[in-house]
């Protein structure tokens, strides 16, 4: 692995107080990068800067409070990133929330969008597109930026343990409101093509601007929060069958996922790939849904008039 010079770049990690997002910000900050804990508990969030800051001495860390189930939030982050006057090099859009399993665990950002789409989708959407000259700029003046994309093979309808509550963007229904329609797990992997869908339209987008943006999927992290939600019969199986897993290799940890993450953001052998999805730091096929450029367009219109952000 060669890595690229560190001194001087910046990188945001969404919802990197724990899991996958904790890990590549350690790993980031060991290697010199100037990272942003960007996540919404400030308790959460100072703790893990402090951590890291007492297991590497010299670590440039700072919390920064991101709520993505809140555009204020989300704008205010980027004023307040915008005041430090820091450029950026790096963003990891991370943060992920999986959503309880029945139709009364069905949540609403507050903005009135379904939880996952809202946070997962939306929440990464605005926050990239708020912070798009930045990469450029950063681009311009070190020949590169990068947009890495935290999604899930759970994106794949055809993916045999996604085949249950399979993908599927009604653009009629995206927020899941209409009676009998919503499922914690529908939410959430309807939230994970909505990343890939985001990954390849925004790398179009960005063709000739220096700024790269992939997309990848970390592998089956059972010692994670993110399956905090789900229903009990579902936290028993991940817990108590968490050895097996490892035993047959199933599963992956979050350090590992984390070096993913580091090695598509930071590697000097990923310099100029773009529009792609990754199998831990191995290229794949994403689903094939994933691939229509015309739904990508759609989504991505959609996306920015729910945002309002064409009236800005
Ligand atoms: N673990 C797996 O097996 C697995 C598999 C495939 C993909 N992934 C993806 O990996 C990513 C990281 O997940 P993880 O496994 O590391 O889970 P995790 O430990 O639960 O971390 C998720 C992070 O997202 C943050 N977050 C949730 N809602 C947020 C919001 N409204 N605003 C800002 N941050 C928010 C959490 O903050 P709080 O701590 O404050 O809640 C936390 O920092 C997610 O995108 C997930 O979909 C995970």
């Amino acid at each position: 692995m060669s890595v690229q010079e560190a001194s001087g770049k910046v990188c945001i990690i969404t919802g990197s107080n724990t899991g996958i997002g904790f890990q590549a910000a350690k790993k980031m900050a060991s290697m010199g990068y100037d990272v942003i804990i960007a996540c919404r508990s400030e308790e959460r969030g100072k703790a893990a800067e402090k951590k890291i800051k007492e297991n590497i001495e010299s670590a440039k860390v700072e919390f920064m409070q991101l709520d993505l189930a809140s555009t204020a939030s989300i704008y205010k982050f980027v004023d307040n990133f915008h005041a430090t006057g820091k450029p950026l090099h790096v963003l990891c859009n991370n943060a992920g929330v999986v959503p309880g399993t029945g139709t009364e665990c069905r949540q609403e950002t507050e903005d009135g969008f379904e939880m996952a789409f809202g946070v997962n989708h939306l929440g990464h959407f605005l926050l990239t597109n708020l912070l798009l000259n930045d990469l450029k700029k950063a681009a311009e003046e070190t020949g590169e930026a990068r947009i890495v994309v935290t999604t899930s093979s759970m994106h794949d309808a055809d993916y045999y343990l996604a085949a249950a509550s399979a993908a599927n963007l009604d653009f009629e229904n995206l927020m899941l409101s209409k009676e009998g329609t919503f499922g914690g797990s529908l939410a959430y992997n309807n939230s994970k093509l909505a990343n890939v869908l985001f990954t390849y339209e925004l790398a179009r987008r960005l063709e000739g601007s220096g700024v790269t943006c992939n997309c990848f999927h970390p592998g089956f992290i059972p010692d994670t929060e993110i399956f905090r939600n789900v229903g009990w019969i579902y936290k028993v199986l991940i817990v108590y069958l968490r050895p097996l897993y490892n035993l047959l290799g199933i599963a992956t940890s979050s350090e590992s996922a984390g070096d993913s993450m580091v090695f598509l953001s930071t590697d000097e052998s990923m310099k100029g790939t773009t529009s792609k999805y990754f199998n831990g730091i191995k290229e794949a096929t994403s689903s094939k849904v994933s691939y229509d450029m015309e739904t990508a367009a759609k989504l991505w219109k959609i996306s920015e008039e729910l945002l309002h952000l064409g009236d800005k």
